[in-house]
């Protein structure tokens, strides 16, 4: 374990009240009280804890870039590299964004992930209405994946190279990408990726690995898939954006399954949310927080017990529950990240601690 807890025992004395004829006795009753040291943070995990960093914020935002330094061995570019971020318009790339997050994450000793290479969502209207043949839009795929993924050669170390390509039942997502070029498109993403970067990590990433066993097992065939054909895949990320109520068996089989591939897992975006029926009258309460944390504790034990070379870290979907996407995204009350909105820590944080103990 790489970081100590101080454990302050209170003693308290009770004397109890006696009457002149009884003898008086003094019980001690021994309350331990676990303090978390200030100089203990995630960074102390022993595997990566990562965050998805949001560019304006590290920008704009003082109190929040000082948190995600304090913390986190691990960023992952929330939008910075996505397509319509990163490559607005034919031929010209902006690379602001993902750049600033990269000198930050590099002047502070941290691992960066590239996300994402490959996505049906966060396309630029130029590439929605491309025209061209099969091999113009084989050009188009292999240009913009050799061009970011060179652009940070050497300084970006994984890489999501191709997000949610499956459906809930597992069959494959139609997206653009596989009306133009068919579902094999997804080995030359890894292979292009590969050829850019040849020590740059690459992982196949999408969400409800944990309830569904059908996407589960798409997943799982198509990297075993890859794996047999000696192509270059290196990792599974499981979003994990999951539910305070979701069953511990679930979230374990998806973990210990991906891990059976021999390839290393990512728990890529995880957040859990408190509110997920979007009960707009929902408040944060005591017991709420107590549930919140058990799920946080209860996945990172499950994290902690595949094999150490297998823990490519866990990384958060933002960073407190004033940046997460799910407040925006459902318009509703929720409270799904380890810090809350004054980027305190709430009780998820210590049990992300207490995981690994
Ligand atoms: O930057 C523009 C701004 O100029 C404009 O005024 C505003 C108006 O809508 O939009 C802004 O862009 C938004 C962008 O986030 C930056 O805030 C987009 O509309 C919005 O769609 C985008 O949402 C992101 C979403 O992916 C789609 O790319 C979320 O921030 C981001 O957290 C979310 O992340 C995804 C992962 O990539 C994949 N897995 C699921 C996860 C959560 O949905």
């Amino acid at each position: 374990m790489r970081y100590l807890n101080l454990v302050l025992v209170a003693v308290l004395l009770s004397v109890s009240s006696c009457s002149k004829s009884k003898q008086t006795s003094i019980a001690p009753i021994v309350t331990p009280i676990v303090v978390n040291p200030v100089n203990t943070t995630l960074k102390d995990m022993p595997f990566k804890f990562g965050a998805s960093v949001n560019a304006r914020l590290l920008e704009n935002n003082p109190a929040y870039k000082a948190l995600v330094i304090k913390e986190f061995s691990s960023l992952t570019t929330e939008n910075a590299l996505k397509f319509a971020t990163v490559h607005p318009l034919e031929g010209h790339y902006d690379f602001t964004d993902a750049t600033n997050i990269v000198n930050l994450a590099l002047a502070n000793g941290k691992r960066i992930h590239g996300h994402t290479l490959n996505w049906y969502k966060s396309l630029p209207a130029w590439v929605t209405n491309f025209q061209g043949t099969t091999a113009d839009w084989e050009n188009l795929l292999k240009t913009h994946i050799q061009t970011v993924v060179g652009q940070f050669k050497g300084k970006i170390a994984s890489w999501d190279v191709v997000n949610e390509a499956f459906e809930d039942d597992g069959t494959y997502r139609n997206s653009i990408w596989v009306q133009k070029l068919g579902t094999d498109y997804i080995a030359r993403a890894f292979e292009y990726a590969h050829q850019a970067d040849p020590n740059a990590l690459l992982f196949y990433n999408d969400y409800g690995q944990e309830y569904s066993t059908a996407k589960r097992t798409a997943i799982l065939n198509l990297v075993n898939n890859l794996k047999s054909r000696g192509i270059p895949i290196h990792g599974i990320g499981l979003q994990m954006h999951t539910r305070y109520n979701q069953s511990d068996a679930n979230i374990t089989s998806a973990i210990t399954t991906a891990a059976a591939t021999g390839l290393m897992v990512h728990i890529s975006e995880l957040d859990i949310a408190l509110n997920p029926d979007n009960n707009q009258a929902l408040t944060y309460t005591a017991t709420l927080a107590e549930q919140h944390a058990a799920k946080y504790k209860s996945i990172v034990k499950a994290y902690y017990a595949i094999p150490k070379a297998q823990q490519y870290g866990i990384t958060t979907w933002n960073v407190t529950d004033a940046d997460s996407w799910i407040p925006t995204e459902y318009s509703r009350p929720d409270w799904p990240l380890p810090f809350d909105a004054s980027y305190q820590r709430k009780a998820a944080y210590q049990a992300i601690l207490d995981g690994v103990k």
